[in-house]
C-alpha cells in the first residue's frame, strides 16, 4: 500500500461529518456549542450563541444579514474529539430556511435529529429528515430539554414512528424528568449519569450491574427506580434491539435523551454517536462508485456563499471532498468547463473566522475563492473525470411572479436573474402562455428577499414580486402534455432547461391532474 493510501485510511476513519436537523428552538444552537466546547474549538460558554443573537458584531457579511441578525446560509465547525475530526455542518432554520439547507444536507453523512421534549416532531423538523431519509443516511435522535417537563419518552417514540416513519432504539433512558430528572441510565454501557445538586450541576458517571442495581435505588428514590425499571423491562420485551445494518441504512434511528444547556448525556450522546456514525463512504458519480480512499482528489460544490466580504465582493464555493487529499494550490479539473484550475485560497470554517487550509481529506468542506467560475453541484476531480451526479432541485412551495420596475434595466436584470439561478439562490420559471411571465419558486421566504436585495445591490435593478396562491410544483413528464388540462387553480410553466412544470394552489388541484393524466408522471424533483 503506498503512503498517500495509508494516510487516506487513517485520515478517512477518523471523520465524521454531519449536520443538525431539527425545528428552530430546540436548541440546536446551544448542542452545537456544547459539542464544541467539548472537542476543546472555542473555550467559553456563549461564543455561538452570541454569534447567533448578535451576528453583526463580528460578521462583514450581507447587509440583509445585519438587518436581521440571522446567517441567510450555513457555515461548517470542526473539532477534534477522542481521536476522531468531526465536522458539524450548520443548518441555517426558521426565516432563513432556504434551499441551500437541504443543499448542505447532501454533504452530509448522518444527521442528529433535535427534537424538544415538550414539543415533539415539528414541521421544519419533518421537512429535513425527508431529505436525510431519501437519501438513506444513518439518523440519530436527541430528545433535548429534558430539565423541563415534557412529553412521555413512549409517546415520542410513537410519534416518530407514526410522524417519520422510523423506528427508534433508546440508547440511553430518563430517570424522572423536568423537576424531578435525577439522572440517564445508558442501556449500552450500563452506566448512570447521576445529576446531583440544587441545579444538577454536578455529574456523576457510575458504572453499574444493569438497571435493577440498588445504587440507583439509592440515589434515585424508590418511586423513580421502580418507573425506571417498568420502562425498561417493556423495552427489553417489546423495544427493537439495536441493529447496526438497520441505523447504517436510516431505518432505525438511536435516540438519546438529555439536556443541552445542562451537559445532561452530553458526554454519552457524543460518544456513541462518534463510535456509531459513519465515516465517509462511497459516493456514486456518473463514471461509476468513487471511494473515498481513491487517491485522486474529487468533490462537488453543495453551496455558494456571496459577499462574505463585501470589500472584494467575493464569493466562496463550498465544496464537499469526496475522494483522495487535498493540498493548497493543487491543479483539477473543473469537469464541467473542462479545464485545469489552481486551488490557490482554500478556507476553512469555524464559526465565522476563515482560516487558510494547506491539507483537507474526504469528509472535509472547504471554502474556494470564487471569482465567478463555480455553480451549484459542480464536480472537481484529479486525473480522469468524475462527475458527481447533480444535486437535486428541491420543489419549490412559495412562488412569485416578477416585474422589472424599469423596463430599461432588462439586460442587468436578465444577467441577475441567471447569476442567480446558478448560484442555487431562487429557481426560475417560465409561462406557456401568451404572455411571457417569470415566476420564481422558493422553499423559504428569504430566499425572495434575498433575491430582491441582491438584484438591486449588484445589479442594479428594482424588482417587484407578486405572491402567487401556488403551493405546489411537480415536474411532468410524458408524452403529449397539454397545457390547457392546468387551468383551474393550476398552470403549466417551464424550468430554465425547458422541461414542464405544473404549479398548483392545492393538494386536491395536484390529485385532480394525477387522476386525469395516469400516464404522466409528476415529480418532486426535476428529472
Ligand atoms: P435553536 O438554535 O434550535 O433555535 O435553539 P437555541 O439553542 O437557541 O435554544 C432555544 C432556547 O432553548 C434557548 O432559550 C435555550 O437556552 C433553550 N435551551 C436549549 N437547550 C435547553 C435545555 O436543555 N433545557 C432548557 N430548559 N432549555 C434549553 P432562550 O430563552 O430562547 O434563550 P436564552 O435566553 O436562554 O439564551
Amino acid at each position: 500500500m503506498s503512503k498517500l493510501s495509508e494516510q487516506l485510511q487513517e485520515e478517512v476513519a477518523k471523520r465524521r461529518t454531519f449536520a443538525i436537523i431539527s425545528h428552530p428552538d430546540a436548541g440546536k444552537t446551544t448542542l452545537t456549542e456544547k459539542l464544541l466546547l467539548f472537542g476543546g474549538a472555542i473555550r467559553l460558554a456563549g461564543t455561538v450563541k452570541a454569534r447567533k443573537a448578535n451576528r453583526h458584531a463580528t460578521s462583514d457579511w450581507m447587509e440583509i444579514e445585519k438587518q436581521r441578525g440571522i446567517s441567510v446560509t450555513s457555515s461548517v465547525m470542526q473539532f477534534d474529539y477522542n481521536g476522531h475530526r468531526v465536522n458539524i455542518l450548520d443548518t441555517p432554520g426558521h426565516q432563513d430556511f432556504s434551499e441551500d439547507t437541504y443543499r448542505t444536507l447532501t454533504a452530509a453523512d448522518s444527521a442528529v435529529m433535535l427534537i424538544d421534549v415538550a414539543k415533539g416532531v415539528e414541521a421544519q423538523t419533518i421537512k429535513l429528515f425527508q431529505v436525510c431519509a431519501k437519501r438513506g443516511i444513518p439518523i440519530f435522535t436527541f430528545i433535548n430539554k429534558l430539565d423541563r417537563e415534557g412529553r412521555s419518552p413512549f409517546d415520542l417514540m410513537e410519534e416518530l414512528e407514526q410522524v417519520l416513519g422510523i423506528r427508534a432504539v433508546p440508547m440511553n433512558w430518563p430517570i424522572g424528568m423536568g423537576r424531578d430528572l435525577c439522572g440517564i441510565y445508558d442501556r449500552m454501557k450500563n452506566q448512570v449519569e447521576l445529576f446531583q445538586g440544587d441545579d444538577h450541576s454536578n455529574i456523576q458517571v457510575q458504572k453499574v450491574e444493569d438497571y435493577q442495581d440498588p445504587v440507583i435505588r439509592d440515589m434515585a428514590g424508590e418511586f423513580l427506580h421502580n418507573q425506571l425499571c417498568e420502562e425498561l423491562e417493556l423495552l427489553d420485551v417489546a423495544g427493537d434491539p439495536f441493529d447496526y445494518e438497520k441505523v447504517s441504512r436510516g431505518e432505525l434511528t438511536p435516540l438519546f435523551f438529555g439536556s443541552a444547556i445542562n451537559n445532561f448525556g452530553l458526554q454519552t450522546f457524543l460518544e456513541n454517536f462518534l463510535q456509531l456514525a459513519p465515516k465517509p463512504s462511497t459516493r456514486q458519480a456518473t463514471e461509476g462508485p468513487v471511494a473515498p480512499t481513491d487517491e485522486k482528489f474529487s468533490g462537488y460544490v453543495f453551496k455558494i456563499q456571496a459577499n462574505m466580504n463585501p470589500a472584494h465582493r467575493d464569493r466562496i464555493a463550498f465544496l464537499r471532498i469526496c475522494s483522495g487529499k487535498f493540498t493548497r494550490g493543487m491543479s483539477v479539473k473543473h469537469v464541467r468547463v473542462g479545464k485545469e484550475i489552481k486551488l490557490a485560497q482554500p478556507q476553512q470554517f469555524l464559526a465565522q473566522d476563515r482560516d487558510i487550509v494547506e491539507e483537507a481529506y474526504p469528509g472535509d468542506i472547504i471554502g474556494l475563492f470564487d471569482p465567478g467560475i463555480f455553480r451549484i453541484g459542480d464536480s472537481l476531480s484529479q486525473g480522469s473525470e468524475v462527475t458527481f451526479d447533480e444535486l437535486p432541485t428541491f420543489s419549490p412551495e412559495i412562488f412569485a411572479r416578477v416585474t422589472v420596475k424599469n423596463a430599461l434595466k432588462h439586460k442587468q436584470y436578465q444577467k441577475g436573474v441567471d447569476q442567480l439561478t446558478e448560484e442555487g439562490t431562487i429557481q426560475v420559471f417560465t409561462s406557456t402562455g401568451v404572455f411571457d411571465e417569470t415566476i420564481l419558486g422558493v422553499v423559504g421566504q428569504l430566499q425572495f428577499e434575498v433575491f430582491e436585495y441582491r438584484m438591486k445591490a449588484e445589479y442594479g435593478v428594482d424588482v417587484q414580486l407578486q405572491r402567487l396562491t401556488f403551493q405546489f410544483a411537480r415536474w411532468v413528464v410524458g408524452k403529449d402534455i397539454d397545457p390547457t388540462k392546468f387551468r383551474i387553480n393550476s398552470q403549466l410553466v417551464k424550468d430554465k432547461k425547458d422541461n414542464f412544470v405544473a404549479l398548483f394552489e392545492n393538494e386536491y388541484a395536484m390529485r385532480t391532474a394525477m387522476d386525469k393524466m395516469p400516464d404522466v408522471q409528476f415529480l418532486e424533483t426535476a428529472p
